[in-house]
């Protein structure tokens, strides 16, 4: 394993150049606001187990204002042209990539992920900005041929109203842009509940998004980290909250959608999957081990279309499994900020938690670590050694649960049936990765593979260009593409009688 150095930062929010960008409120109707209660929570630096700084704890009462905010400034932002929107989304997006290097630092404390990566997550953010500032003017209605000759039929497209958009911490600039920027291109008004673990990357775009012309009560922001049940239960159950974007858990996705049913709110869903990432006997091995290491170890394994299920034909399996040792044992892991780090920690205790059971669990049915298997001592932070397991056991958690870790479980398969029969049985279908040098099978085996994004001989599937969502348990609705504006407006069809008049 590469050398662990010392677990401290090298940088603290003091480093931060653009001091306006830190805020550590909430943003309700304009202002920068504390809880009603005026209770408060901590920020933790994953990276050391530290206190970063302290937030509102908000709760309903705080999300009903916010909400009535919203709605109020929707009245007015909806009738503002597309033009205009993508003017100051890409404003926006001018921003936020002058702040590069200062919203980098602020992910990389709140999530751990390395800077090199967090500078990448920035750009990756601002691409949804650019994307959907040019979508803005692009919604198009139809002009319909009508069955009747006295009659004309048009479709056009509006906003949809007010729109919650709950994120996750794993992409905490990228996942806002993602849903928001989407939204208000839409010409709607957005409730933004950034995860407990991230809020300081929401205030810090919300800065900007007003720098650039946004009205204030276009975004407002609801911070908490315990009481974020009751802020989802009532963006979910209140009148004035038109749709819902959601990111996280298939569990927590069934509960919103309950909550939803009685007010009957449009729901976008992304819920997660449990990716396999499957390599054929008459695969490159170096192009094999690229996109598994690009797969996996984004943002530490914790994204939602991480290489979870590593299934290696019989032929390659052993080669793989040494090429990709020997390239993982060289990464260096620690503190994000620290240079050379490859791997930072996992930005959660309980995800830390999750993913030593799901190498205890594989260990004691006769899975063999190879690399790794254990929690990096001497540091209050959230690290786990990468790990690689061979002859990795049917019917563990690893196949119903994704691990959302550096962790690599290695499954023998001989057949390509097999792989796909493997790959398709649980419950979610997100992304998938197919690594293979025959043309005829990567199409057949991307057909088959029951997910909604599949990667060919590459690790990566997101883009702002890609209509990014899931199939089966894994939700539904797309984010990015031309698709994703779609999911924040109403198709109105108007009939026209041209007989009279
Ligand atoms: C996610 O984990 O949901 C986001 C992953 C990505 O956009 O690449």
């Amino acid at each position: 394993m590469g050398s662990l150095g010392s677990f401290q930062q090298t940088k603290s929010l003091s480093d931060i150049k653009n001091k306006k960008l830190l805020h550590y409120h909430g943003f309700i109707d304009g202002q920068w606001a504390d809880a009603a209660s005026g209770k408060t929570f901590d920020l933790i630096d994953p990276g050391t187990g530290e206190k970063l700084a302290t937030f509102p704890e908000m709760g309903a009462a705080d999300t009903a204002r916010a909400i009535e905010s919203a709605s109020k400034a929707f009245k007015t932002w909806k009738t503002t042209s597309g033009r205009e929107r993508g003017r100051m989304l890409r404003k926006w997006n001018d921003l936020c990539l002058e702040n590069t290097e200062d919203f980098a630092l602020i992910i990389t404390l709140e999530t751990g992920k390395p800077l090199y990566e967090a500078r990448a997550e920035v750009i990756y953010a601002c691409s949804f900005l650019e994307w959907f500032a040019g979508e803005a003017e692009r919604t198009y209605g139809e002009n319909i041929p009508t069955a009747n000759r006295n009659q004309r039929l048009v479709t056009m497209k509006q906003p949809i109203g007010v729109v919650g958009c709950l994120m996750p911490w794993n992409y905490p600039m990228a996942m806002i842009t993602r849903k928001a920027s989407a939204a208000i291109a839409a010409g709607c008004t957005t409730i933004w509940k950034p995860a407990g673990e991230t809020p300081l990357s929401a205030g810090a775009m919300a800065v900007l998004a007003l720098e650039a012309g946004i009205p204030p009560g276009v975004i407002q922001i609801i911070t908490s980290l315990t009481t974020v049940a009751e802020v989802g239960k009532e963006i979910c159950t209140n009148k004035l909250v038109k749709k819902v974007s959601f990111t996280g858990s298939t569990r927590v996705g069934r509960l919103l959608m309950e909550q939803c049913a009685p007010t009957v709110k449009k729901l976008s869903l992304e819920l997660g999957g449990n990716s396999p990432f499957i390599v054929f006997d008459d695969a490159d091995v170096d192009v094999a081990v690229e996109a598994a290491v690009m797969a996996k170890f984004r943002n530490t394994g914790q994204t939602c279309v991480a290489a979870n299920r590593i299934f290696v034909q019989a032929g390659i399996y052993d080669k793989f499994a040494t090429a990709l040792s020997n390239t993982i044992s060289t990464f260096k892991i620690g503190p994000g900020t620290q240079d050379g780090v490859f791997v930072g920690p996992l930005t959660h205790e309980n995800v830390l938690t999750k993913v030593l059971t799901h190498i205890e669990e594989a260990k004691s049915k006769g899975g063999k670590i190879i690399l790794g298997g254990s929690r990096v001592d001497g540091t209050k932070g959230y690290y786990v050694h990468p790990t690689i397991i061979t002859d990795m056991p049917r019917g563990t958690i690893t196949e119903r649960d994704e691990v959302f870790g550096p962790v690599i479980p290695l499954y023998k398969f001989h057949t390509e049936e097999e792989a796909i029969e493997l790959a398709n049985n649980v419950d979610v279908g997100l992304g998938a990765f197919v690594i293979t040098s025959s043309m005829p099978r990567q199409w057949r085996v991307t057909e088959a593979l029951e997910v909604g994004v599949v990667g060919v001989n590459i690790g990566l599937l997101s883009a702002a260009e890609n209509p990014f969502g899931g199939v089966k348990q894994s939700g539904f609705g797309r984010e990015g593409g031309r698709q994703g504006i779609d999911e924040y407006l109403i198709l109105k069809s108007m009939f026209l009688n041209v007989a009279t008049g």
